[in-house]
């Protein structure tokens, strides 16, 4: 399918400043666009100017929350060149919520060159300094007008853009997190492995709830037994227990994050061990009293690595590595980013640099 542009006036294309980027306000001046119909399934692939979309009031997302995304971001190298990092894997994870969500799948090819169409177009948008990057958002939903409970039978799939910077407030420097046992994200056999919106409606109370009491973000345990770590808010989480790196494993109601997957295939690079295995917060707490666990992080392509300096648990707050950054975060987020930043050579092929010819 040819993708057709229409392109947005001249005024509205000019990259404003990006000296203060709050996470998701600022968007590019254009969008994809492209809907799905039992007839003609996925058709008419647009790039329009950035606009609102008209919906019919009864549109199964707005109701029963039909709706899937994904998150990725396009870099602005050392040398200039602009690099998507692993986009492959967030085009599979869409189709996999697709099926999850009874979605319609989108052919992976075309979803690719959509979004490298579309940054190609906007890229003057991409911050350049290091630490900013181009989000962006892919996004899938139901919207046949019916208020019956069923899989829609019309979809929009569109694409947007924001200029971003660090995801927290705290930037690099160690977040606070908060474990409730009251409110759980996702169970077996649920949506939790997959990047449904409502899995992010159904947080937010908790959300709301560690912020109230002063901290970033919510770790979730499991919903069975609310006894093992599972993930913080917008992240997956690692933890440093003496030399080895843990983080624990997927076992269906954890989403599989990118980077996750990639901190796991760097350890080996930077001599770490790292495992994947269930991990009970009575084990993180003992670790911590013990001083065993060294260092705590999070990661995602929103959050890249973000050291967690607090774990709140149970009407105590607990220091990891005295609050500070760890090294190991460290090491991770400075060889990372420079994959990212083509500031290192890739051995993984993990990134695809965007050139004019797409
Ligand atoms: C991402 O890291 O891309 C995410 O999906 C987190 C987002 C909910 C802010």
């Amino acid at each position: 399918m040819e993708i057709e542009i229409r392109l947005a006036p001249e005024e509205k294309r000019m990259a404003p400043n990006f000296e203060k980027l709050l996470f998701g306000r600022v968007f590019t001046p254009h969008m994809f666009i492209m809907e799905y119909n039992c007839d003609q399934g996925w058709h008419s692939p647009r790039i329009v100017p950035f606009s609102n979309i008209e919906i019919h009031p009864a549109a199964i997302v707005l109701h029963y929350a039909q709706t899937i995304f994904e998150g990725l971001k396009a870099y602005y190298g050392v040398d200039g060149k602009i690099r998507l990092f692993r986009p492959w894997e967030n085009v599979a994870r869409l189709n996999r919520s697709a099926e999850r969500l009874c979605i319609p799948t989108l052919n992976s090819e075309f979803v690719l060159k959509a979004i490298k169409t579309l940054v190609w177009l906007d890229k003057d948008w991409i911050p350049k300094q290091k630490g900013s990057a181009l989000y962006i958002r892919p996004f899938v939903f139901g919207t046949e007008g019916s208020l019956g409970v069923k899989p829609s039978h019309e979809y929009l799939f569109i694409i947007i853009l924001c200029p971003v910077s660090a995801y927290y407030e705290e930037g690099f420097n160690p977040i606070k997190i908060y474990v409730t046992e009251r409110y759980v994200r996702a169970f077996p056999g649920g949506t939790g492995d997959v990047k449904a919106g409502g899995n992010y409606a159904a947080s937010l109370k908790a959300q709301e709830e560690a912020k109230k009491a002063g901290y970033t973000q919510i770790l979730w345990l499991d919903g069975l037994e609310r006894k093992y770590v599972e993930e913080v808010g917008t992240m997956n989480i690692f933890f440093v227990f003496e030399d080895e790196l843990i983080t624990p494993a997927l076992t269906g109601s954890i989403l599989p994050g990118i980077t996750r997957d990639s901190v796991l295939k760097l350890a080996s690079i930077l001599g770490l061990k790292a495992e994947e295995r269930r991990i009970s917060i009575d084990e993180v707490i003992e670790g911590i009293e013990k001083g065993k666990l060294k260092e705590c992080f999070g990661t995602g392509t929103a959050a890249v690595i973000s050291p967690v300096g607090k774990i709140f648990y149970r009407e105590r707050e607990y220091l990891i590595n005295q609050g500070q950054t760890g090294e190991i975060a460290k090491r991770l987020f400075d060889y990372l980013t420079g994959l990212q930043y083509g500031e290192i050579e890739d051995p993984f092929k993990w990134t695809l640099i965007l050139e004019e010819s797409l």
